[in-house]
Formats: C-alpha cells, sequence, structure tokens
C-alpha cells in the first residue's frame, strides 16, 4: 500500500562513539547510509517518477540528528523526493555533542509528485518544543500532532516506529503486534 504521509525515523549508524556505553547499537539496531538509501521506499511511497519529486504524490518527515545532515539529502535524493523545508525539534535539555551540546533535531520536509501545501491556518511553528523524554531517540507527540494538522486526510505510515499511533500504519522491529479486533 502507498502512503500520502512518510514519517521516518531512520536507526542511523555513527562510525564512533566515546565510548561503548553510550553506542547506539546498546539501544537498536543501526544501518548505513547505504542501506538506509535501498531501503524499498517505493513500497510505502508509491509510484516513482522518472525525475526527483515526480511519481506518486507523497510527503515524507525525515528525523536527522545534526551530524547527520548532508547523509539525509543523499537519503533524499536516492529516494526521489525534492527537498522542501524543514522544522527544528527543540528538546528543551541539552545531550552530548562534540562541538555543541546537542539540544535539537531536524524534521526535513521532502515531496514526490504534487503532495499540495497545508491550509494557512493549519500550518505549524517550524519550531517543535518538547523536552526530550528519557527514552533514547523517542520522538515528541507534537510532531505527530502537527503532521496530521497539516495533512489531516492522507494516509500515514511511520518508518522506524515503536508504538502505534491512531490513524497510522507503522513499520519497525518495535512495534507491537496488532491486536485483534
Ligand atoms: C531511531 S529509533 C526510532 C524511535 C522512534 N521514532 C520513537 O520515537 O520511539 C529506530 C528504530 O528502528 C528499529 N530498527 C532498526 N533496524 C531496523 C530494521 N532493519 N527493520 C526494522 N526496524 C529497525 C530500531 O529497533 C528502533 O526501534
Amino acid at each position: 500500500m502507498s502512503y500520502g504521509v512518510i514519517l521516518c525515523d531512520p536507526p542511523w549508524r555513527y562510525s564512533f562513539s566515546r565510548s561503548k556505553s553510550r553506542k547506539v547499537e546498546n539501544q537498536y539496531p543501526t544501518m548505513t547510509l547505504e542501506e538506509i538509501k535501498d531501503l524499498p521506499i517505493d513500497d510505502w511511497a508509491g509510484k516513482r517518477g522518472k525525475r526527483i519529486g515526480q511519481g506518486d504524490p507523497c510527503v515524507l518527515f525525515l528525523w536527522v540528528p545534526a551530524p547527520k545532515l548532508e547523509q539525509a539529502f543523499e537519503v533524499l535524493k536516492a529516494w526521489n523526493f525534492s527537498y522542501k523545508s524543514g522544522f527544528v525539534w527543540d528538546k528543551k535539555r541539552k545531550g552530548m555533542g562534540y562541538y555543541g551540546r546537542g539540544r535539537h533535531e531536524h524534521l526535513l520536509i521532502a515531496t514526490r509528485g504534487k503532495p499540495g501545501v497545508p491550509k494557512p491556518k493549519d500550518r505549524p511553528d517550524s519550531i517543535l518544543e518538547e523536552r526530550r523524554a528519557p527514552k533514547h531517540s523517542k520522538k515528541p507527540v507534537c510532531a505527530y500532532e502537527a503532521i496530521e494538522r497539516m495533512y489531516p486526510d492522507k494516509t500515514k505510515i511511520e518508518l522506524f516506529a515503536r508504538n502505534r499511533r491512531p490513524g497510522w500504519d507503522a513499520f519497525g522491529d518495535e512495534v507491537p503486534e496488532e491486536k485483534a479486533a
């Protein structure tokens, strides 16, 4: 099935970490850039056009930690999406980092085809403010709410989800089985 909205939080692999105890792999398995680029995105986004940005209408929201920004644009290209804009999540709490103590993460917005833009009244503030939860990599609820407000009528899937959110399909190795009706 193809979706009008894809929210994706890839398990980005880091080539180094200050100590073994801080490795992302202690939390969940990660993927190389090439593995992420090779994901079967057309299974979720539908038909791919000949040129970047062409194909079935789809809006992609891609979570990207600051050190992975350059790689994220490679992913958009490999997936045939055109970069449009982005949000920044202010985690309201300092994290780790080799240059600045990371307090923000990017949520890039990219499209295929012509999915359209939200009505002016449904365009959220581009700064998402919500205190980071203790669980590693957990994304803020306000991001889901912003996307639902922007595109209330589009079918939605979250890739590399950990939970199921009503109104969304979910893919990920930690997603709980769907309860029988
Ligand atoms: C960055 S975390 C996602 C966090 C999630 N967005 C949240 O808010 O809790 C990446 C997730 O992808 C899962 N994952 C890693 N490799 C996977 C694979 N090959 N197939 C499916 N899921 C995978 C991890 O186990 C982890 O749950």
